[in-house]
């Protein structure tokens, strides 16, 4: 008799903002099966700046996946049962590299960088009415330093390898997924510049009702469009790994990590959303083949496009740009924790801020506000403050700016959440998840697996034309276990603490005058 033929495995490449990984998935039963992790060093090499090295980036990538292949080969797992691999990452971080040698011409613009800042309040001033809006009925977003539109124009006006590069058709534009793919497909021999729509949808140059890169756009940021990839679905062979123990994969899934996160989450259906909490926190909701704009400081955002002749679903997003990040604050400005997982049990000794509110507004403030010029601030400290407490009011401010996006989608879709999905690598935190429901007053419900943007990855690149291993049911997955967290303190105690959240935002976005 025949062995009985092994289940296909997909893999996923998660790049993030704090970390790389690999991890390689049952395409059948959704088990994850083995996986590496690496951390990436971010530079601020002026304040406000935050930059990567896309050849670390690079590297951590391919690292992983050896690191994967070899852990596969130890649990007696023949790696050529991997049959395809999807690409997630972190959104808006822009890449410029000369096509022709293969080099970046700079760092990578990591997308919480704020050295567009003048850049923007100049562009709002010249608009009509002073407005930010100005570009959101064809982008779905405001202009600010977060987009990669911003970012581009920087490197063209300040970095001169990157102008001349540009003048002489040598220069290409991508996120990271577009310079990931790009690379590992053959980079200068031959590889493939593509991105998909809703990375896309992240650069500000893109025209979310006909899905393409818009002229007026390019125009508007003196962007040649010629620079820009090719954009594709979400869900289709984009090219095969050039090299490496995975050589001759299909690469066949793309999304944006949030997007990526709501697939995973299984949010297929209008009014379904989740909340990731990664370095930033980004809550998306479904809102079906429509886009919906927010009137409430929300983002209009593609969510996916599962195949090539498959519609487009859109997605109102919250975007809070600083969630793990002010774990890692703690960590390697203050020195208060030694590692990040280490504040759940800082923050537990006290049990309370006691009356201290932390506005990690490091990047200005995102979603509603959209301030580029706030400031971080710590405010209703006495003698008795401590440590712990100030550990207990940056997790608090996580869920802070989570109620706030969340009470900005209740208002806009006028039919409030009754509860709400989460993952990302802070949702070990029990603390942190017994505190966001608190202050949501709602349950608050986490995946066993938390690793659900990779698993949106995987599931597209599996499910794609040509590669058909995964079949995207989310009604065959009940097998999916969770932990459900619900709200335990007096709803009016929550609204005070929420209260003074919001006057301490106040402080944040006028500290300087
Ligand atoms: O828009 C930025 C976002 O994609 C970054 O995600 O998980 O690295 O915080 P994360």
């Amino acid at each position: 008799s025949s062995r009985p033929e092994a289940d296909s495995l997909v893999g996923a490449i998660d790049q993030g903002t704090s970390s790389t990984r690999f991890l390689v998935f049952n395409a059948k039963t959704a088990e994850l099966i083995s996986q590496h992790q690496v951390e990436i060093n971010q530079s601020f090499p002026k304040e406000g700046w935050v930059e990567e090295d896309p050849k670390e980036i690079l590297q951590s990538v391919c690292e992983c996946m050896e690191r994967t292949s070899e852990k596969l080969i130890q649990l007696n797992i023949n790696i050529s049962n991997v049959k395809a691999i999807g690409v997630t990452n972190q959104r808006e971080t822009t890449v410029v590299w000369d096509k022709e040698t293969g080099e970046p011409l700079y760092n990578a613009i990591v997308w919480l960088d704020l050295r567009t800042q003048s850049t923007v309040e100049k562009l709002i001033k010249k608009t009509p009415g002073k407005n930010k809006n100005h570009l959101k009925d064809k982008t779905g977003l405001p202009i600010s330093t977060y987009f990669s539109a911003l970012k581009l124009r920087w490197l063209m006006d300040n970095i001169e390898s990157v102008a001349e590069a540009v003048q002489t058709n040598r220069a290409v534009f991508g996120t990271v997924d577009s310079w990931l793919i790009w690379c590992l497909t053959g980079g200068k021999n031959g590889g493939v510049h593509c991105t998909d729509v809703t990375n896309a949808s992240r650069t500000m140059l893109f025209n979310i009702h006909t899905m393409q890169w818009d002229p007026e756009l390019c125009k508007y940021f003196d962007v040649p469009i010629e620079i820009l990839p090719e954009v594709r679905s979400s869900s289709e062979i984009y090219g095969y790994m050039n090299s490496g123990s995975l050589v001759g994969v299909p690469i066949s899934g793309c999304l944006g990590d949030q997007s990526a996160a709501l697939v995973g989450q299984m949010c297929f259906k209008d009014g379904q959303a989740k909340n990731t909490y990664g370095t930033g926190c980004f809550m998306l909701k479904n809102t079906g083949v429509k886009p919906v704009m927010s009137d409430h400081g929300l983002l209009t955002t593609v969510a996916y496009k599962l195949g090539r002749d498959q519609p487009v679903y859109y997605a109102l997003e919250g975007s809070v740009a600083i969630a793990g990040a002010v774990v890692r604050w703690l960590k390697e400005n203050l020195g208060i924790i030694k590692s990040s997982s280490d504040i759940e049990k800082l923050a537990a000794t006290a049990g309370t801020s006691y009356g201290c509110y932390f506005v990690p507004a490091f990047s200005g403030l995102y979603a509603p506000y959209w301030e580029p010029s706030a400031r971080g601030i710590i405010c209703g400290l006495t003698q008795f403050t401590n440590s712990s407490h100030l550990a207990f009011a940056a997790l608090e401010a996580v869920c802070f700016q989570t109620r706030e996006v969340l009470d900005a989608m209740n208002q806009d879709s006028g039919v409030p959440l009754s509860q709400l999905q989460v993952d990302g690598g802070m949702t070990a935190n029990k603390l942190l998840m017994q505190l966001q429901a608190d202050i949501l007053c709602i349950p608050v419900v986490r995946p066993s697996m938390s690793e659900t943007t990779a698993l949106g990855a995987a599931m597209a690149a599996g499910a794609a034309e040509g590669v058909c291993v995964w079949t995207i049911n989310p009604d065959g997955m009940t097998s999916v276990t969770s932990e459900k967290y619900q709200p335990k303190i007096n709803p009016d105690e929550s609204e005070f603490r929420y209260t003074r959240w919001k006057k301490a935002v106040q402080k944040a976005m006028n500290w300087e005058t």
